[in-house]
């Protein structure tokens, strides 16, 4: 049986809108998971994540914290894997780029135009790029990956797609996707099998589903 690893976070108790107004010009680096950007409270960091047996790499992530396995709820690059001495920065002219220790880029949001000034990880998991008049140039809600959260909103082209497998966190075979209907897909699974769809009218049925 193959578990799908689309699940909703329980509302917290409290979903404070207060944010760390931190402005531009910083760096993460993999050398020191132990370094990130979190939010008030705690619950959500963005930064690194080390991940399958130690040899494989680094995600450039959103998880959450207050569990004893790190629950990964989004991330930048999970099918672009970050080696060793990767970094991320936040640049003063308004980017946000993941580069390897050889600086090619491996994803990268150019927010120069956008007259971006700060970034801010809400207590609500939503990492955040603003304006100089709090105006959202760009936000993890916008790009999800396996995890929808309290209050974010899926728009007509949104879905969410489960890890390969709990070892592996590259996009895997089951897609939710919102497109007049939310429609649950299954990608090569059998492995033989043509792609498969399922309609989901009822998303409350489907907080967690086996498959
Ligand atoms: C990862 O480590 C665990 C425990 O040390 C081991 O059982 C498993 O086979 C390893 N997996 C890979 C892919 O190396
Ligand atoms: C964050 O910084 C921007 C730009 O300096 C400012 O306009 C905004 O009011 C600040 N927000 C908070 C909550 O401090
Ligand atoms: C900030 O962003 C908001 C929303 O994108 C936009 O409406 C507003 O004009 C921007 N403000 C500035 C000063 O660029
Ligand atoms: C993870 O799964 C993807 C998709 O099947 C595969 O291409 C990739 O090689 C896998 N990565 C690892 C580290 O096994």
């Amino acid at each position: 049986m193959f578990r799908l690893a689309i699940f909703l976070v329980l509302p917290l108790s409290t979903i404070a809108q207060s944010y760390k107004n931190i402005s531009l010009g910083s760096t993460l680096t993999t050398s020191d998971v132990t370094d990130f950007w979190p939010s008030p409270s705690g619950d959500f960091p963005f930064g690194f994540q080390r991940i399958g047996n130690g040899s494989s790499g680094f995600l450039l992530a959103i998880w959450f914290n207050k569990l004893k396995e790190k629950t990964m709820v989004w991330s930048a690059n999970r099918n672009n894997i970050a080696p060793e001495g990767s970094q991320v920065e936040l640049s003063i002219d308004g980017r946000l780029v993941l580069t390897d220790p050889n600086g090619q880029e491996i994803w990268v949001r150019d927010m120069a135009r956008a007259g971006l000034v700060y970034r801010a990880m809400l207590d609500t998991g939503n990492f955040v790029l603003a304006n100089s008049s709090s105006g959202i140039v760009w936000q993890s809600f916008d790009e999800p990956t396996d995890t929808i959260f309290p209050g974010q909103v899926l728009d007509q082209r949104s879905r969410l797609v489960s890890s390969f497998s709990s070892m592996n966190a590259s996009t895997g075979r089951f897609e939710l996707f919102l497109d007049g209907e939310l429609a649950l897909y299954t990608i090569k699974y059998p492995i033989d099998a043509t792609n498969d769809v399922v309609i989901l009218r009822n998303i409350e049925k489907k907080k967690k589903t086996d498959v």
